[in-house]
């Protein structure tokens, strides 16, 4: 299993916190690697969700999510949103509400859930593109379970 993890590990991705609010006005946050766009029209995207997950009830209940992608320098957000803390949201500056959206982000999706799949040990959640808005900036990206940075544009080579 962990080498299998390992293996999965060597596709570097982005990072994203998909952030929830359940009809009783409960919010839940939890960092992902697995955000994946997968249709452009009708715009839709998914997301796994570990089976496990103390939020897990709180995503599958609310029928709406939010992808908030991390800039560079957010790692204090993904550490954040990957742990089982009591309220995540305490100290976090957000942008809109009930539905949480971190500030600061490169790109946030406000999606509705239209499916949700049985995927092994994982939920994977499909959501139809509600509304989105995009900032410049570098991304946070992961590989191999730790943090990086992206590589600065090789000039070498280039025709000016
Ligand atoms: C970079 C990174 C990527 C992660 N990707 C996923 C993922 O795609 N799916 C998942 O279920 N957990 C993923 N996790 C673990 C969850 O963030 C973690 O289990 C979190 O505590 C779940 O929130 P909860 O405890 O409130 O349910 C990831 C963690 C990190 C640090």
């Amino acid at each position: 299993m962990r080498s299998l993890r390992e293996a999965f590990g060597q596709f570097a991705t982005g990072v994203a916190v998909i952030t929830t609010v359940t009809p009783e006005g409960t919010r839940a946050g939890v960092t992902v690697n697995s955000f994946t766009s997968v249709s452009l029209d009708p715009p839709l995207v998914l997301w796994c969700l570990s089976e496990r997950a103390p939020s897990a009830p709180s995503f599958l209940r609310a029928g709406q999510f939010a992808i908030n992608v991390l800039a560079a320098g957010q790692e204090h957000l993904s550490r954040r949103f990957a742990t089982g803390a009591a309220d995540k949201f305490a100290g976090v500056e957000l942008l809109g509400t009930p539905l949480p959206l971190l500030a600061g982000t490169l790109a946030h999706f406000v999606c509705r859930t239209v499916r949700v799949h049985d995927g092994g040990d994982h939920h994977i959640f499909v959501g139809e593109v509600e509304r989105y808005q995009r900032a410049e900036g570098d991304p946070l990206v992961f590989h191999a379970g730790r943090y990086r940075e992206c590589m600065p544009e090789l000039a070498i080579g280039r025709a000016s």
